[in-house]
């Protein structure tokens, strides 16, 4: 039976894997036995009541209450026992310890935001500590997303305008995938993100050290640094080529063409106007699909991410 579930389903990392996969192993199991035992049945059926002489008559049968009430009170209790599983395992699933580790995750086209107690921020990496409970409370920025990581058998819709939660303990150290689940446009394919699991002591050391302000850094090297952990690349690349958005490389100074055909000079003052209102001016023949970084990046970010750019020729 564990053959059938690896071959099927990635390795449980989390504590409540294991109820999903039992669940999920009765529900194949059952139906691959049923399959079997009708197909077999009715082949059986096929071959013995088949006609043999001609005047072989089908005899009229009005009904059999024995027979029917056994066809319809087996399936009714198999359904029950799938449905308490079902109910049971997701009750678990969205009740998290009250001790439990919160991250505020944020959805946005098409990325993932991470909010640490401590105000440390991540894009695309969720930062967690390995044998502790953690509770993802999620919103969305704009449309509607789903957070699905298959290693902890989680999954839950991320919504504008309200929070959804869910919970997981991870089992081990490593690196787990983080899907979205529903379409949300043109990048939705592209919003993925990874979840590195710590031990407790790295995960501490993690949440005081890094969380990567740059701080230190050389202004264009922070800027670097920015426009890889905001997942900007995602949409614009800096090598000419044709994302979702417009290409960073030679842009800076160049004649920007707009959609309602005016044209702006690509400086300073575009660049932080688009970060943080990205469809006041939106670059002609690009649809208005950027998130706001208002509140993500602070103005000292934005000046690095403008000393970047201006490298890009
Ligand atoms: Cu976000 Cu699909």
């Amino acid at each position: 039976m564990n053959r059938l579930i690896e071959y099927m389903l990635p390795p449980a990392k989390s504590t409540l894997a294991g109820e999903t996969d039992a669940l999920f192993a009765f529900i194949n199991i059952s139906s691959f036995i049923f399959i079997i035992g009708i197909t077999l049945t009715m082949l059986y059926f096929a071959w013995r009541y088949r006609r043999k002489s001609d005047d072989d008559v089908t005899p009229v049968i009005s009904h059999n209450n024995i027979l029917e009430i056994t066809w319809s009170v087996i399936p009714l209790i198999l359904v029950i026992i799938v449905f308490s599983w079902g109910y049971s395992t997701y009750m678990k699933k969205i009740s998290p310890p009250s001790d439990a580790y919160e991250v505020r995750v944020v959805g946005k086209s098409w990325l993932w935001e991470f909010h640490y107690d401590n105000g440390n921020v991540s894009v695309n990496e969720l930062h967690v500590p390995e044998n502790r409970p953690v509770k993802l409370i999620m919103s969305s920025d704009d449309v509607i997303h789903s957070f699905y990581v298959p290693d902890f058998r989680v999954k839950m819709d991320v919504l504008p305008n309200r929070y959804t939660s869910v919970w997981f303990e991870a089992t081990e150290q490593g690196e787990s995938t983080v899907y979205c689940t529903e379409y949300c446009g043109t990048a939705h394919s592209n919003m993925l993100a990874t979840v590195h699991v710590h031990s407790q002591e790295d995960f501490e050391d993690w949440l005081e050290t890094s969380g990567g302000s740059g701080e230190d850094l050389p202004p264009v090297e922070r800027g670097e640094m920015l426009v890889q952990q905001n997942a900007c690349m995602t949409c614009h690349s800096t090598d000419g080529s044709r994302l979702t958005g417009p290409t960073f490389q030679g842009a800076w100074g160049s004649d920007v063409p707009l959609e309602n055909g005016e044209t702006v000079q690509f400086d300073e003052n575009y660049v932080r106007e688009s970060i943080l209102e990205p469809n006041a001016k939106v670059h002609q023949g690009f649809q208005p699909v950027m998130p706001s970084y208002a509140g993500t990046l602070d103005d000292r970010q934005i000046d690095a991410i403008i000393e970047y750019i201006k490298t890009l020729q």
